[in-house]
């Protein structure tokens, strides 16, 4: 494990993220993990944070809501089985990560786990939320992105980063 900073290797961070990365959340003793392929890295409140958006159809809204901390893992390997599965099956029928031969390793600064792939991972605790308001939203984007599945409106999650390192 090699700690880097929150921004290393962004530019490569933000290609992968697009392919599809990895946001894994823990409520008691379940874990699970969902594809993640909009968000990214920066700065608030002189914080160091990940911004996720979550809809609120998501097995993984439930178990933010109650956790509010979260790990993203940005794959540096290719996984198309696992985005597959995880980026179409929801973790409330199933568990995705036996489903596709996937493990986790504790974390360094919080409960939730990290998913044991090459990769960078961060460790993200929940400072701010906010359902997304349609009124704020330009019109193009609301036809195009949502009212296609019942509470499809996303949930922004802003994560402080309270620890990011690389594995192999
Ligand atoms: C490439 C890709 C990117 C995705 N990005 C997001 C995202 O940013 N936010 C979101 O809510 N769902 C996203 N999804 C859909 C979720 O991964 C999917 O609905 C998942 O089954 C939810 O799992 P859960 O119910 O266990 O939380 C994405 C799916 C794919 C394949």
């Amino acid at each position: 494990m090699q700690r880097v900073p929150y921004n290393f290797n962004a530019q490569k961070n933000l290609d992968v993220l697009s392919k599809g990365a990895f946001l894994t959340t823990k409520s008691g003793n379940k874990i699970n993990t969902m594809v993640i392929g909009w968000g990214g890295v920066g700065v608030l409140w002189r914080l160091p944070v990940f911004n996720v958006v979550v809809r609120q159809n998501r097995f993984t809204y439930e178990l933010l809501e109650k956790s509010r901390e979260f790990t993203v893992t940005l794959p540096y390997v290719d996984l198309p089985q696992a985005l597959s599965v995880c980026g179409t099956q929801s973790g409330r029928n199933m568990d995705k990560l036996s489903a596709c031969g996937l493990s986790v390793v504790k974390s360094q600064k919080i409960a939730t786990p990290v998913l044991a792939v090459p990769g960078m991972h961060f460790e993200c605790k929940v400072v701010y939320n906010r359902l997304m308001g349609q009124e704020h939203l330009d019109k193009a984007l609301n036809e195009l992105w949502y009212h296609k599945e019942p509470n499809d409106y996303h949930v922004f999650y802003f994560g402080e980063i309270v620890d990011s390192y690389i594995t192999d």
